[in-house]
């Protein structure tokens, strides 16, 4: 596969899509940046990376880091996190409170707010600092030691954090937080404000298309493991647009309200793509477009 040849021709399909969409303005932080950025990176299971566009610049990595946390977490403990959240796409909103009162202090998957609370919850209890824990991999794994959080990010979620306090303390109601909830939310918001490029982000992901095993060589997940994180990022990896993702895209992906989109090709490669402007849901505009271009270029979907 000519790599750069694809990442040009997807490029220049998605570009009428750069620049639509809204930002993150309920992170203000987020809220006043440039809607023209947009990069797109393919990290093969052979360990070389390809990029096109502004795929080396840093982005806040927001949603995109659930994924890793759940894997941290299913690293380390196994099935038995199931017993705190599910694994059922939710429909609703990912910051939504109504399903969880119902469902009594439940998640229905880890990739929504409440479900990646109860995920660095168990995180904190696993390893004594979540947040830390996860930076430490995310550099490990993307070869690139400058990974790191951005301060005013996460300070920036926190004093406008109450949706996400609301859902914790509602939670921890029920008995389904054993840390604080400050201290849950703070190791939350760190993991999310964590600035990292496309560059980054594919070859951090890349155990997910290599069966569990990472770019040192290492093996993260068993292979079974591997397989039920893809299972769960296609169908509640981008909230309630996921039946749409995976009609357009057709893989395992993971949004975030920065812009970017971590998905998996498994046994081939995995993406990464980046571009502010966000739909309705909270996925980028030109990124859903770029996956949908590359995967329909290539064949390399799922189905
Ligand atoms: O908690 C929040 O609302 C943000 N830190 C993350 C939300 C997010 O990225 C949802 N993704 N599309």
């Amino acid at each position: 596969m000519d790599y750069q040849a694809v990442l040009e021709e997807v490029a220049a399909t998605a570009a009428p899509q750069v620049g639509r969409g809204q930002p993150a303005g309920y992170i203000p932080a987020l809220a006043g940046v440039d809607l023209g950025g947009f990069g797109m990176a393919v990290a093969d299971v052979d360990g070389s990376v390809t990029g096109v566009g502004d795929w080396q610049v840093p982005f806040s990595i927001q949603s995109v880091s659930k994924a890793f946390g759940l894997a941290l977490v299913l690293a380390r403990d196994g099935e038995s996190l199931w017993g705190r959240v599910g694994r059922e796409p939710s429909g609703t909103a990912f910051n939504s409170l109504v399903q969880l009162e119902y469902e009594n202090g439940i998640p229905r998957n880890p990739f929504i707010n409440a479900g990646a609370l109860v995920v660095t919850d168990r995180l904190q209890s696993l390893t004594g600092d979540a947040s830390t824990s996860m930076l430490d991999f995310l550099c490990t794994q993307s070869g690139n030691p400058a990974v790191s959080f951005d301060p005013q990010v996460a300070s920036s979620e926190s004093e406008h954090g109450d949706r996400n306090a609301a859902l914790a303390y509602l939670m921890a109601s029920y008995g389904n937080l054993d840390n604080p909830v400050p201290t849950v939310l703070d190791h939350y918001f760190w993991q999310c404000s964590i600035s990292m490029s496309c560059r980054d982000l594919a070859l951090a992901g890349s155990f997910l298309a290599r069966q569990g095993v990472g770019t040192d060589g290492s093996r993260l997940l068993p292979a079974r493991d591997v397989k039920r994180v893809n299972a769960v990022m296609l169908t509640c990896g981008t909230y309630d647009a996921a039946g749409d993702f995976a009609y357009r895209v057709g893989l395992p992906g993971k949004s975030g309200v920065g812009g970017g989109i971590l998905a998996v090709v498994p046994g081939r490669c995995t993406l990464c793509v980046w571009s502010p402007g966000l739909d309705l849901r909270g996925n980028s505009v030109a990124g859903v477009a770029a996956l949908d271009a590359f995967t329909s270029l290539t064949g390399w979907s799922v189905f």
